[in-house]
């Protein structure tokens, strides 16, 4: 995988890396000749003419979530975050390169199932590379203006994350690939006729790219990323590991074994082993509130999460009752999954994207040409 670059160089190298800023909140940046320019007699084609181009506090810019719990929880460091041993393999190597060479980072595709650390990851490498990282999701740049304003706020080494990269607009994504391959920004000016394209220059940057989807995104934008990285689920050592972290810092004590519950019924998503943390805590806390403190043991996160319905191997009511439909309407399958949609009342994309990934990799759904089909295994579990 290409981690080389021939990129001019960032301008602020050598200095000391310094927390990654999450906001959309800059400096003016040395790009303001660039704004001077748009924001004078310029307009760009698809825009209504009054206002600017330049998005101030830019929607995207609060992807991120706002609670400084959350915030607390993620994992800010490379050696805060569990597991993913061969992601972080690669992208230490990569991170020491660019350092090196005083580049930024290549771009960056992650993709994998839900809460698996894709968000956390790139603002992790912000924090690494010293750098600002723009959080913004797809579905947020739906008019060209809205990336254009993006990148006319980034400025040099910076990453500009965005989430559920498959959904972008195909005007959005053809501003893109200059962006991306050549630091370059190529916008219409004026109308009709007299209609012109300017290339403006951008400083070097990085794109992180995050998606559940990576088959959706179209091969031009796939190919533009020098490193595309899966993200896989965690076992369940990764996982109690994560229960202990994230239990240390809300903080409420849990015991190995009370952690390792938790992470048994996960589904090997940190997203998940944080919640049903929360829960269980909660739990804990109504239970033992004639004790001085609240503690976890295996004993009280069963009892919890067997009243949230969430069951040993972490699947709950949902999962249950979309294998148990495909049995009873469908004989165990094969059934396509709009059928599937229909019957369990759920949204296609839900299914795919949220419920099927780890059914799949616990040997409980399989997928063919035909549609899905539920395992002996899946039997058996449901039958217990
Ligand atoms: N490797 C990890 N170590 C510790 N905690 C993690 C790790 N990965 C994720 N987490 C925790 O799980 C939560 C969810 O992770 P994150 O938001 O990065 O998932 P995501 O892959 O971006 O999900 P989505 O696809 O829904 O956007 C984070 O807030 C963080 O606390
Ligand atoms: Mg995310």
């Amino acid at each position: 995988m290409a981690i080389i670059s021939s990129r001019p160089q960032p301008t602020n190298s050598g200095e000391p890396p310094k927390k990654a800023r999450v906001s959309g909140a800059k400096p003016a940046g040395k790009n303001s000749s660039h704004r001077d320019l748009l924001q004078g007699a310029a307009t760009i084609e698809e825009q209504q003419g009054e206002e600017s181009i330049l998005i101030k506090g830019n929607q995207g810019d609060q992807q991120q979530s706002q609670n400084p719990q959350e915030e607390k929880i993620r994992p800010q460091r490379l050696e805060d975050y569990i597991g993913q041993k061969d992601l972080k393999g690669v992208l230490q190597i990569a991170i020491a390169a660019a350092q090196g060479r005083n580049d930024p980072l290549d771009h960056l595709l992650l993709y994998g199932p839900p809460g698996l650390g894709k968000t956390t990851m790139a603002v992790i490498l912000a924090t690494e590379m010293g750098t600002n990282c723009q959080i913004t999701s797809a579905p947020a740049l739906e008019r060209p203006r809205d990336i254009v304003g993006l990148l006319m706020k980034i400025t040099a080494g910076d990453i500009l994350f965005i989430d559920e990269i498959h959904r972008l607009s195909r005007m959005t994504e053809e501003l893109l690939y200059p962006a991306m391959e050549d630091f370059r920004l190529d916008i219409t000016i004026g109308k009709g006729q007299s209609a012109k394209i300017r290339s403006l220059p951008l400083p070097p940057f990085t794109l992180v790219g995050a998606t559940t989807r990576v088959g959706a995104l179209s091969s031009p934008l796939r190919d533009r990323f020098g490193l595309i990285q899966r993200l896989k689920f965690y076992d369940l050592a990764e996982l109690q590991t994560i229960v202990q972290r994230t239990a240390r810092i809300l903080p409420v004590e849990v015991t190995p074994e009370g952690a390792e519950e938790i992470a048994r019924r996960s589904r090997g998503t940190p997203r998940i082993a944080n919640r049903l943390l929360k829960r269980v805590r909660d739990y804990a806390q109504v239970h033992q509130a004639s004790e001085t403190s609240t503690k976890i043991t295996q004993e009280v996160a069963v009892e919890a999460l067997e009243l949230l319905e969430v069951d040993p191997l972490g699947l709950d009511w949902t999962d249950r009752s979309l294998l148990q439909i495909m049995i009873d309407n469908f004989k165990g399958g094969p059934v396509g999954l709009d059928s599937l949609a229909a019957a369990t009342g759920e949204d296609v994309k839900t299914i795919e994207e949220v419920y099927e990934p780890y059914l799949l990799q616990i040997g409980y759904l399989q997928r063919t040409p035909r549609g899905r089909i539920v395992t002996d295994a899946a039997r058996k579990h449901l039958s217990n």
